[in-house]
């Protein structure tokens, strides 16, 4: 059955700059009847907030300064969707940081704040305050989190462990507790200011790190988010999309553990 997004509500993490802006704007386009965007970056925040509301000329943008790795912060915005709108039924866990030096600001921010949102939604605020049938998680994973970059262990561990939450939260278990459908987008590299690594590698790490983010084919933020509003209508729980290179959506598949008992030395 097709999720509808017109009338719903959202919370976008990280939806000040780059994917999260763009996919505030895709639901917009949409239809949504109200977003909180939920980010650290204040002053940004406040600026775009400001932006989309005259553009669209209303107020259904309400920022909300959050650090989600701090349960205390996520709580806050669901709050406030609930003060500001009513309700809530979308999750956008896209928050997110690139740093191997602050290797724990990179843990918290992209695996803590996905399980902050993930637990609150599924807990309480989906389960008692959605209006429709299913509210739907998109955590924001990556290609990083399938492969192996020695130019960035720490990114693509977090991004690996996303993937993992998102298929056993995308379980029956889960979905019958507030059903709740839970996905995955691992986008490739895509033009945002994330890409500029700069000195957030270690030393032996920088041609490594630069040579990945070169060796890429990029696509721009616009062509993810529209990508990951039909993933949102039509994916089911626990699936995971890859997007990369401008292409349609590709699903992946974790292989079974059993299909590697004959990989013995
Ligand atoms: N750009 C890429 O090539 C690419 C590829 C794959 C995955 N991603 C993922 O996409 C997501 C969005 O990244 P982007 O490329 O748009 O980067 P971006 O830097 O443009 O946006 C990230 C946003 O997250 C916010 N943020 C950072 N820490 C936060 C925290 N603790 N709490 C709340 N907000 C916080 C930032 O202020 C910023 O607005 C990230 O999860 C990133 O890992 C990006």
């Amino acid at each position: 059955m097709k999720f509808e997004i017109q009338d719903k509500v959202a919370i976008v993490t990280g939806g000040a700059s780059g994917i999260g802006h763009c996919i505030v704007e895709a639901l917009i386009e949409r239809g949504i009847k109200g977003v909180v965007i939920a980010d650290i970056n204040e002053e940004l925040g406040r600026k775009v907030t400001k932006e989309l509301n005259n553009k669209c000329g209303s107020t259904k943008i309400v920022f909300h300064k959050t650090d989600v790795s701090k349960k205390e912060d996520f709580e806050r915005v669901f709050e406030s969707a609930i003060k500001n709108f009513k309700h809530i039924d979308i999750l956008f866990n896209n928050a997110g940081v690139f740093n191997e030096i602050n290797w724990e600001k990179c843990l918290n921010t992209n695996l803590k704040g996905v399980i902050n949102g993930s637990l609150l939604a599924v807990e309480k605020y989906f389960k008692n305050h959605k209006i429709g049938n299913e509210a739907v998680i998109i955590n924001t994973c990556s290609v990083a989190g399938l492969m192996a970059l020695p130019g960035m262990p720490i990114y693509c561990a977090s991004k690996a462990a996303i993937i993992k939450l998102t298929e056993c939260f995308g379980q029956a278990h889960y979905y019958n507790l507030s059903k709740t459908k839970v996905i995955a987008i691992c986008p490739g590299k895509t033009e945002t200011p994330m890409l500029d690594i700069g000195n957030l590698v270690r030393p032996d790490q920088q041609s490594l790190g630069e040579s990945t983010v070169e060796c890429f084919d990029g696509q721009s933020p616009d062509f993810l988010a529209n990508e990951a509003m039909s993933l949102v209508q039509q994916a089911p729980t626990g699936s995971i999309w890859i997007i990369e290179e401008a292409k349609p959506a590709y699903r992946y598949i974790s292989a079974d553990k059993d299909s590697f008992k004959k990989n013995t030395l």
